[in-house]
């Protein structure tokens, strides 16, 4: 009798032993198929902490398995279970009835699982559970928690508001541990903050929390300078933390994707970027003040993919923004990114409406991005010859803000200053373009 079992065999335990041996003596072949990357993230299985190539060496050096598969896509196990004429599939307990439509293939069996061990657990324990602190008490800081709950090892913890009632308050409805009455007492309760407040207040907080030597993800756009920008960056490697902004974008895995099919010579050279976000704002801080406006709102995320697209070592930015009568703000503007050998558009609006969509132009065909492109579950190459154009999907779990917390988790508990995803120059550079544009803004009525 052959048998098949699947698992991500992270951090490998006695949990992991005690199914493989059981599933072994159900027969007396054992196929086990242990995931990929790749596919954990794409179903939201975040935080993995060994390598595949680890993870397949934890299951070999089991001495258990008769033969190891990788498993990368959905539906999977049932080719799997023909191709390798199984006769039963095996599975832990906790996902008990979820794989009976492979008993129309082979004997489908779940075993009991072992009580009290689990590679989330050994993942907490080992590296120990990252204690967050939430600065800002708003919508985003809201969703922010809500997320944190998908992202193993790390614990919402407290909550900094400029006005302690609302801390109190957010702190009750989300079951935090401390609402603190000032930002140096919740630097003391935590290992990193998240800096969600309105832009102007970013470079403080973050500059305070890196000096307690706290590690920072901030929301974007992290300052509205380069100078700043700079300065936190410098600071934070001073102080040996992480600082990392929160452009959720970045650290999704279809962006990511979509970004290296681009690079990848697929298009071509990449000549033009065109990417634009809009938003209409009826109220709110966004369309008053030195800080609103549609550049400061949203042109991160546009100028992200031109970034992450184009490089960082433009030659020219110029900027038309267009300010109705009687707005204190610019509602739309074009930011033109000139590099030596392309040509890029960023497009922002919060009083105008316009398709959100992504373009990128190569010498050879183009990458078309559908709105919401930000958050990119979806992208296609397209060609002069229409048969050679190509369809990509991807999964994007939530409101994405778990991508970015598990990369910064990841960063901190790996010690690694920075991520390719998004790297401080890169931040820089966004910083520095939304300054420029701000400061030559064209203005019509
Ligand atoms: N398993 C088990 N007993 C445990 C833990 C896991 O029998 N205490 C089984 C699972 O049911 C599955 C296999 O081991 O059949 C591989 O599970 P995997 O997802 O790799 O391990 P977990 O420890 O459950 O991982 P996580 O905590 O990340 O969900």
């Amino acid at each position: 009798m052959r048998v098949i079992t699947y698992g991500t065999f992270d951090l490998f335990h006695e949990g992991h032993r005690r199914l493989l041996e059981r599933a072994k003596a159900l027969g007396d072949y054992l196929i086990v198929g242990v995931t990929t990357e790749n596919y954990d993230d794409s179903r939201g299985k975040l935080n993995v902490r060994q390598s595949l190539m680890d993870r397949i060496r934890n299951v070999q050096e089991s001495g258990l398995a008769d033969e190891i598969i990788i498993e990368e896509y959905e539906g999977q196990k049932v080719q799997d279970i023909q191709k390798h004429k199984v006769d039963i599939f095996a599975i832990g307990s906790d996902w008990l009835g979820k794989f009976d439509y492979l008993g129309d293939y082979c004997t489908v069996v779940y075993l009991d699982r072992t009580k009290g061990v689990s590679s989330t657990q050994l993942r907490n324990e080992t590296a120990g559970v990252i204690r967050l602190g939430v600065i800002g008490s708003g919508r985003i800081a809201a969703r922010f928690v809500a997320e944190a709950r998908y992202v193993s090892g790390v614990s919402v913890e407290a909550v900094y508001s400029r006005r302690f009632e609302s801390a109190k308050a957010f702190a009750e409805r989300l079951e935090l541990e401390w609402a603190n009455e000032n930002v140096s007492d919740l630097l003391k309760h935590v290992d990193a903050v998240y800096v969600a407040t309105p832009h102007d207040t970013h470079y403080d907080y973050a500059r305070q929390a890196i000096e307690a030597g706290v590690h920072v993800l901030c929301e974007k756009p992290m300052t509205l300078t380069r100078a700043q920008t700079t300065e936190l960056f410098e600071l934070a490697a001073q102080r040996e933390v992480v600082l990392l902004e929160a452009v959720k974008t970045a650290f999704a895995p279809g962006f990511q994707r979509m970004v290296a099919v681009a690079r990848s010579g697929s298009i071509g050279q990449v000549r033009s970027v065109d990417a634009t976000f809009t938003k209409i704002v009826k109220e709110g801080r966004e369309l008053h003040g030195e800080d609103g406006g549609s550049i400061s709102e949203l042109a991160t995320y546009p100028l992200l993919a031109v970034i992450k697209l184009l490089g960082t070592d433009y030659t020219r930015v110029t900027t038309h923004s267009l300010r109705p009568e009687g707005s204190e703000v610019e509602v739309y503007s074009r930011i033109d990114i000139d590099y030596p050998h392309g040509i890029a558009s960023a497009r922002t609006g919060i009083g105008v409406k316009a398709e959100g969509e992504l373009v990128v132009a190569g010498s050879r065909g183009y990458v078309y991005v559908p709105a919401p492109w930000w958050l990119t579950e979806y992208f296609e190459t397209r060609f002069e010859d229409q048969s050679k154009n190509k369809k990509y999907y991807y999964k994007f779990d939530g409101d994405g803000l778990r991508y970015e917390l598990a990369e910064f988790a990841f960063m901190i508990r790996n010690r690694t200053p920075e991520s390719f995803k998004l790297r401080a120059a890169e931040s820089i550079a966004m910083a520095d373009i939304i300054e420029r544009a701000r400061t030559d803004a064209e203005t019509f009525d």
